[in-house]
């Protein structure tokens, strides 16, 4: 793996990754498909392993048939990892994806198709945050070295998928136009039962209650972090090195206030009024 970044479309993104540029932007969806999209380190994870639940009605052995990324493959790693672009072909519909991308580098296939989308937000100070952790384990991302640097390069947009600031804006600007179910972390890690009703109804499904409660207790961080099946502990060591710390860090609201010091976010929260002002959206957050 490289540890740089480059530039497409005008977002940083990993060499490793825009080396297959083309044939990510020519990924064919089809009808019926499901894209999951978040900036990294918003909840990613978490919302692929619900959104499987509901799927097979909160039936864990079957949503315990493979790792998460294979279940449901990330379609710009498909020329890096299992599953490939021939095996995601051959999937059987409806298909869920995951990617990262912001809303104008979306493969213009899910647009054409009408595919649903679900975009979880996360407050940017603990999007950062943990941010900061997942790249000193992710090959193919430059080393953070001192959270200092890496909070000024988050700030400005040069990390892997660009601009926290303009994927959020970008997918809340265009959320009523679209098939586009748009949910916050924050509200997940509150009121998850809520949360998972509306996932369920965007998606067309009508599950008990009791099937609801289940999949509350099945995606919750305690029951995913020991499930190998969601804990990435068999993801590629060539591509994320979990020797030191695991990939199912802490899954809290408000770990950001264990690295920045008093400075850094009186400097965030100005950087951020400025780049957010022109926006409806807002996150909430304990104090
Ligand atoms: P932390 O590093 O703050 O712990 P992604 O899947 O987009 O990479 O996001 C990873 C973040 O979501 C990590 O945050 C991880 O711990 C958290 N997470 C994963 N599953 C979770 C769950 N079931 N509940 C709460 N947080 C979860």
């Amino acid at each position: 793996m490289q540890r740089r970044l480059t530039v497409v479309g005008g977002m940083a993104l990993a060499e490793d990754v825009a080396r297959n540029w083309e044939q990510i932007q020519n990924f064919q969806a089809r009808e019926g498909d499901v894209l999951i999209d978040t900036y990294p380190k918003s909840g990613t994870t978490w919302i692929q392993e619900i959104v499987d639940l509901i799927m097979h009605d909160g039936n864990e052995q079957v949503c315990r048939r493979a790792p998460i990324y294979e279940r449901i493959p990330f379609i710009e790693l498909l020329h890096l990892m299992k599953p490939g672009i021939e095996e995601v072909n051959m999937m059987p519909s409806p298909r869920i994806l995951k990617s990262h991308l912001p809303m104008h580098l979306v493969p213009p296939s899910f647009w054409k198709h009408n595919c649903k989308v679900i975009y979880v937000a996360r407050n940017p100070r603990d999007t950062a945050t943990s941010y900061y952790h997942f790249d000193q384990m992710l090959l193919f991302h430059p080393e953070p070295k001192s959270w200092e640097s890496f909070l000024e390069r988050f700030m400005k947009g040069v990390v892997g998928w660009g601009s926290w600031y303009d994927h959020v804006k970008g997918f809340w600007e265009q959320k009523e136009k679209l098939n586009i179910l748009y949910i916050f972390f924050e509200d997940l890690k509150k009121t998850p039962l809520q949360e998972i009703q509306k996932v369920m109804r965007f998606l067309g499904k009508n599950l008990s209650d009791e099937t609801l409660n289940n999949i509350v207790r099945l995606s919750s961080f305690t029951h995913m972090r020991a499930n190998p099946m969601a804990n990435y502990s068999d993801f590629p060591r060539e591509i994320l090195d979990q020797s030191k710390a695991g990939f199912m860090r802490k899954g809290k609201v408000g770990d950001w206030k264990t690295l920045f010091t008093i400075r850094q976010n009186e400097l965030f929260e100005e950087h951020y009024r400025r780049q957010m002002g022109d926006c409806s959206l807002t996150f909430h957050v304990p104090k």
